[in-house]
């Protein structure tokens, strides 16, 4: 056939990330004939079992097959058995390293549960609105204190002090300023850029930036809020957001946040974007050393996932709505991993749900497959 070849570099990673990765491997698989490329599936090791194999969170072979392939997919990093490593050598510094050396700065977290599926979140339906939830987080990924020099432990005066430095270049704060303006003004949403303006030099320097773009988007409404109220905000009056831009460490703890808001940090998917390079993709939550080798985890978030590849790496729009739409309407039916069936269980008694069906990882991944199948 005439399809281009694109390449696909897969790092299913510790605890549950191979679990919830062989599911979206499967769904891959599945729609690989209708897909306007032919994908090529390699797998490569990463975080702790990287760590165990060659005594390197992010061996060589790895970043070099990552920065060559078409996407790459993560599963997830770390655990309890590498803790106590040398900061450097820590799974969890592979996958930093990873995001670095990719370049993947614009990190895009959709908080998405569609009316029907309101039942899942702690959220009076009220302060849902008709809509359910619909908020795009964007997260500077690559940037910020996760990364800044000078960072250690040192001895002053004969005590230790700790240090961790908060920086930003104006281009790194411009780039992804950027990213999430195109989005909003795309989907025709407002945007609204969190900070710390009040009190932190680097959110001020933020809000000229986003200012400054404000030009060249002249169409899409923006606001500044101060991260605690947004944090509050979220919570209180979701349907006030649409796109939402902020630095790396303010992400990573609102989208855990957003994790709540979905009913499951399980549902949740990423999409790691780059200028130029191959993209990142991986489900927002972690390794959960607590489920692990259970056959529980909830693949939905890498399910979606795949999606988010679909539509930014492949410009399959079709294909990546028809598994969102399959994921949903697999647990609209009540056919949920046991971190949702709580929920379920209580919609059902007030007539939102039908009555639940656990299912393991793997049949949660083969019903959805079956449904996406009647889609495309
Ligand atoms: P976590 O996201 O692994 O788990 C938090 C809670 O959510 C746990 O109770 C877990 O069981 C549950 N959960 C997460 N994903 C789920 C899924 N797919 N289905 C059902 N339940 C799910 O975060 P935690 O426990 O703070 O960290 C565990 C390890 O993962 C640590 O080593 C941490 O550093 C690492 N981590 C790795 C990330 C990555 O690879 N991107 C992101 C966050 C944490
Ligand atoms: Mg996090």
């Amino acid at each position: 056939s005439a399809r281009p070849r694109l390449d696909l570099l897969v790092l299913p990673g510790d605890g549950i990330g191979p679990e919830v990765v062989r599911e979206g491997v499967l769904l891959l698989r599945e729609l690989e004939p209708s897909l306007p490329a032919e994908l090529h599936i390699r797998e490569g090791a990463i975080g702790g079992a990287a760590v165990d194999e060659v005594g390197d969170p992010l061996p060589a072979d790895t970043l070099s097959a990552a920065l060559s392939a078409g996407a790459v997919f993560l599963g997830a990093v770390g655990g309890p058995r590498w803790e106590n490593l040398p900061a450097e050598r820590r799974p969890e510094q592979g996958l930093l390293r990873l995001r670095k050396e990719m370049r993947v700065f614009a990190n895009l977290r959709p908080l998405r549960l569609p009316p029907e599926l309101s039942f899942l979140s702690p959220l009076r339906l009220e302060i849902l609105g008709e809509g359910g939830l619909d908020v795009l987080i964007v997260r500077e990924l690559v940037g910020g204190i996760y990364f800044g020099e000078p960072r250690g432990i040192f001895v002053e005066g004969g005590e230790r002090v700790a240090v961790d430095t908060l920086r930003y270049r104006e281009e790194e704060i411009a780039r992804v300023v950027d990213v999430a303006f195109r989005i909003a003004r795309t989907q025709g949403k407002p945007l609204a850029s969190v900070d710390k303006a009040n009190v932190l030099a680097s959110s001020r320097l933020w809000r000229e930036v986003v200012e400054a773009k404000r030009a060249e988007y002249p169409d899409v409404p923006v606001r500044h809020v101060l991260v605690d109220a947004f944090a509050m905000d979220l919570v209180r009056r979701p349907t006030a957001y649409g796109v939402v831009v902020t630095e790396n460490l303010f992400g990573d703890i609102l989208s855990d946040l957003g994790g709540a808001l979905v009913g499951s940090l399980g549902l949740l998917p990423s999409a790691s974007l780059s200028e130029g390079g191959p993209h990142l993709y991986e489900p927002v939550h972690g390794s959960a050393p607590d489920i692990a080798g259970q056959g529980i985890a909830n693949p939905a978030g890498m399910l979606l996932t795949v999606a988010m590849f679909l539509r930014h790496t492949l410009a399959a729009e079709d294909a990546a709505s028809a598994v969102e739409a399959a994921v949903f309407a697999t647990i609209a039916r009540g056919r949920v991993t046991p971190d949702l069936a709580e929920a379920c269980r209580r919609a059902h008694a007030s007539g939102r749900c039908p009555a639940p069906e656990v299912l393991s990882t793997a049949e949660f991944g083969a019903a959805v497959r079956e449904e996406v199948l009647r889609r495309v």
